[in-house]
């Protein structure tokens, strides 16, 4: 090899090496989401021990600490759904169109990553509603239970539902590369 070969060869692992390896978004969502999924059912099965009034406490109050506490080194993450209990709930921008693909009857509801902007990387997993959940969003709520989410959230549109039903999604906005 001459010297132009040899430096050459050097140059291009250089640049290899310089880049990030790439990401697989998919496996990385997933696996930032899990602990959020499983200390928010965790925190669910608890609260209803106590029932089902004192368990809607838990739900808002719970889920949210526990997302945040979760949404660390420029990580943010959050749930959502076309049919918000709690505005504060919300869908960011970019995934608005995720969220009307999955409401609309799409037969493909398997999580998606997607770039958002500037470089950065978003995640999408489908929530289906269980039998578990429609004690607060069925289509029949005890009294009690329609009362309290009634005091708590005026605007609420998450009743209604059926085991199997898409309830909304779990995200993850990774930070800029
Ligand atoms: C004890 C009542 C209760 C049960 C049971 C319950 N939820 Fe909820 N859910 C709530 C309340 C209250 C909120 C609003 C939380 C807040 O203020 O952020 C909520 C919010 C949500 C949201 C966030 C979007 C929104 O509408 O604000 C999703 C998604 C959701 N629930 C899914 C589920 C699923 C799936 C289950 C079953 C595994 C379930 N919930 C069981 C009471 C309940």
């Amino acid at each position: 090899m001459n010297t132009r070969v040899i430096v050459a060869v050097i140059v291009l692992a250089m640049c290899a090496a310089c880049q990030p390896p790439p990401v697989d978004y998919k496996a990385r969502g997933a696996e930032l989401l899990a602990p959020f999924k499983t200390n928010l059912k965790s925190a669910l099965v608890k609260g209803m021990e106590s029932g089902p009034v004192e368990a809607i406490s838990v739900c808002s109050v719970e889920a949210r600490q526990i997302s945040a506490a979760l949404s660390v080194d420029g990580v943010v993450m959050g749930r959502s759904s076309h049919r918000l209990r709690n505005l504060e709930n919300a869908a960011p921008e970019w995934l608005a169109p995720v969220l009307r693909s999955f409401a609309g009857g799409s037969s493909d509801l398997s999580p998606v990553a997607l770039s958002i902007d500037g470089g950065r990387m978003g995640y999408v997993e489908p929530i289906m509603v269980q039998p578990m959940c429609l004690v607060c969003h069925g289509e029949a709520l005890q009294p009690e239970v329609a009362a309290k989410i009634a005091e708590s959230y005026p605007d609420d549109r998450a009743t209604g539902f059926k085991a199997g039903d898409f309830r909304g999604v779990f995200w993850v906005e990774f930070p800029e590369r």
